[in-house]
C-alpha cells in the first residue's frame, strides 16, 4: 500500500449498484497490509467488507442501519463483537465508511427501506448537524477498539454552490494519526457530468488511519479545537462503560475494583443500583467472561 491508492477495476464483493460502495480491493489492501485478526464494519452498506473477509477467512462483523444487515444504529447502539468461533471480542480493525455530506447519496428510503430513517445522516441538510452525527459514529467506533486497534475511516468531499464541504477537515479524529491515504475515485456519477465555469471535479477520497495507543479514558482528539475528550463524561452505554473500565484495569478485574472504577462514569451516576447493573452487563455480553468467582475479564483474542 502507498499513500495514493487507485482501483480502476472494482473487484468482486459487495454491490457496484449500491451507491457510494467502495472497491473490495481497497479492503483487500488494508487487510494484506495490517493483517488484523478480526475486522468490523458497522456501515457495511452492500456487504463489501463482509465478502472480502469471508474470502480471506478473517472473522468479521458487518452491520448497517439497514435492517437487512442487523439494523445496528451507530449513533445510539452498542456495537456488536465479532464471533471468533468459540468466543467473541471487539474487532482489532474497524473500517468506517459513513454517508457523504450535502445529500450527495441518500441511503434509507432510497438504497434500502421505504422511508428516510431519522438517524441516517445522509438526509441531514444542516452541515453542522451532519458533522456532529458523523463524529458520534466515529467516536462510537473508536471506543469499541481494543488498545493497539485501528480505525480506518473513508470520507469524501462535496462541492455545492461554490463551497467545499470537506469532511476530513471538519470532522474529529480520535487517537494517533498514523496515515492519510488518498484513494482515487472511479466510475462515480460526477465523473461523467459536464460542469460549466471554474469547477475542479473531485476525483479522490481520504482514508484516515487512526491507531488506539492507550486504554486511557482521555483520548487526544484531532479537530479544529484540539480538545481532550474524556469517555467517562460521555453518556456511554453500560456495555461500553464496563468495557472501557476493564481495559483501563488491564483487561481483568475483581468486582470491587470495577465498582470503584466505574463510580467516575456519568453512566453509573444516574442509576439507582449500579453494582447490579454492572454484574448484569458482565453476565449478559459475550465479550466478558468470568475467570473465577468475582473476577472478570475482557476477551482480547
Ligand atoms: C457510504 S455507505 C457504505 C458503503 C459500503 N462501504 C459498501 O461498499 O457498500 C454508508 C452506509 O452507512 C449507513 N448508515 C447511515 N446511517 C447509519 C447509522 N446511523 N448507523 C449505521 N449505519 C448507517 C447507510 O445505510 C449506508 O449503507
Amino acid at each position: 500500500m502507498q499513500s495514493v491508492v487507485s482501483y480502476p477495476e472494482r473487484g468482486t464483493g459487495g454491490k457496484n449498484t449500491y451507491r457510494g460502495n467502495f472497491s473490495p480491493k481497497f479492503v483487500e489492501d488494508i487487510i494484506d497490509f495490517f493483517r488484523p485478526d478480526s475486522v468490523g464494519d458497522y456501515t457495511v452498506g452492500s456487504g463489501t467488507t463482509l465478502d472480502v473477509c469471508r474470502e480471506k477467512n478473517i472473522p468479521c462483523i458487518g452491520t448497517d442501519l439497514n435492517p437487512a444487515f442487523g439494523g445496528v444504529n451507530l449513533l445510539r447502539d452498542d456495537l456488536p463483537p465479532v464471533n471468533m468461533g468459540g468466543y467473541s471480542k471487539m474487532p482489532t480493525l474497524i473500517i468506517l465508511h459513513p454517508p457523504y455530506p450535502q445529500k450527495m447519496v441518500l441511503y434509507s428510503g432510497h438504497q434500502w427501506g421505504k422511508t428516510p430513517h431519522p438517524d441516517d445522516p445522509s438526509h441531514f441538510s444542516n452541515y453542522h448537524d451532519f458533522i456532529k452525527a458523523i463524529n458520534r459514529m466515529h467516536y462510537n467506533s473508536f471506543l469499541s477498539l481494543p488498545k493497539g486497534g485501528r480505525l480506518i475511516t473513508l470520507v469524501g468531499d462535496a462541492k455545492k454552490n461554490g463551497q467545499l464541504y470537506s469532511m476530513v477537515k471538519d470532522m474529529a479524529f480520535f487517537g494517533t494519526l498514523e496515515q492519510i491515504v488518498i484513494k482515487t475515485q472511479h466510475n462515480c456519477l460526477s465523473n461523467s457530468r459536464q460542469y460549466s465555469g471554474r469547477f475542479i471535479p473531485i476525483v479522490h477520497e481520504y482514508a484516515v488511519i487512526m491507531r488506539k495507543d492507550s486504554s486511557c479514558y482521555e483520548t487526544k482528539i484531532i479537530a479544529v479545537s484540539h480538545k481532550v475528550f474524556d469517555s467517562r463524561r460521555y453518556n456511554l452505554s453500560w456495555r461500553q462503560a464496563v468495557r472501557q473500565a476493564l481495559r483501563k484495569l488491564g483487561g481483568e478485574a475483581g468486582l470491587p475494583e470495577l465498582y470503584s472504577e466505574l463510580r467516575g462514569f456519568v453512566t453509573t451516576k444516574k442509576h439507582s443500583d449500579p453494582k447490579a447493573k454492572i454484574r448484569e452487563t458482565l453476565q449478559s455480553k459475550p465479550e466478558f467472561y468470568s475467570v473465577s468467582r468475582g473476577l472478570w475479564a475482557l476477551q482480547t483474542g
